[in-house]
């Protein structure tokens, strides 16, 4: 892993900027993109640039199941908001949270992905060391699934709900053999919530109970850390 340590977040958000602008002058045209407010800066830079995302396809990581894209709470809502009314895509695709028959949902998402081989995936991190929504014990062979949040992932992000009660427990996610097929993969964390985490998954031994310590296996990371989630390195 190529770990990048930033004094923050606007920071990190200008490198992972920097590194998707020389993917695509590399010919990169398809992205795994994530929501979360880590990523968030990363958008802004996106935004503010001149650059024109309109041949370009995206394949985000994961919806909350029961929210439509109307749904301010949504995974496809927040994109909407923090890129595409911006910067419209050739094609955006976002797991449909709506679905009435979710096996068939996922299956479609898989076939998604396959016909979308992803060049860079954009990625947060939970506090518990999830990715997408895949929670400690997910299989890392793993294909788009319906997921159970974990309290922990409830907890952390009943920020975004009126009321904890709101929140969805349960997700779509795509799996983590998938992320792992992507070529390249930025991970990006910043505060010290996330320091544990990132101890677990760049020193830690691989283990599906910090799913994010899959990506040791992938010849193509780059960490992107402030100082706080670098606190326990
Ligand atoms: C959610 C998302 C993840 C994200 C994580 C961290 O659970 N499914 O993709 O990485 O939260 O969120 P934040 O960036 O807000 O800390």
């Amino acid at each position: 892993m190529d770990v990048i340590r930033v004094k923050n977040a606007d920071e990190g958000g200008k490198k992972a900027f920097e590194i998707i602008k020389d993917g695509i002058a590399n010919g990169a045209d398809t992205f795994g993109l994530a929501t979360g407010s880590t990523p968030e800066t990363m958008y802004s830079y996106m935004i503010e640039s001149d650059m024109d995302f309109s041949d370009k396809v995206s394949v985000n990581l994961d919806e909350y199941v029961g929210l439509d894209g109307n749904n301010e709470q949504s995974y496809r809502y927040f994109m909407d908001q923090h890129l595409f009314n911006h910067k419209p895509f050739e094609k955006t695709y976002v797991p449909n949270g709506k679905a009435q028959d979710l096996d068939a949902e996922c299956q479609r998402y898989d076939d998604i992905i396959a016909a979308n081989p992803i060049d860079i995936q954009v990625l947060g991190i939970g506090q518990n060391g999830h990715i997408g929504f895949n929670e400690p014990g997910t299989s890392f062979e793993a294909t788009t699934h319906v997921v159970e949040l974990t309290e922990s992932t409830v907890n952390a992000n009943k920020r975004y709900f009126d009321k904890v009660e709101d929140v969805p427990t349960r997700a779509l996610t795509m799996g983590i053999q998938s992320i792992m097929k992507s070529k390249k993969i930025i991970l990006m964390a910043f505060g010290e919530a996330k320091a544990e985490a990132i101890k677990g998954m760049i020193d830690g031994k691989v283990t599906e109970d910090l799913p994010a310590s899959v990506l040791q296996k992938h010849d193509d990371v780059v960490v992107i850390i402030d100082k706080d989630a670098a606190s326990k390195l």
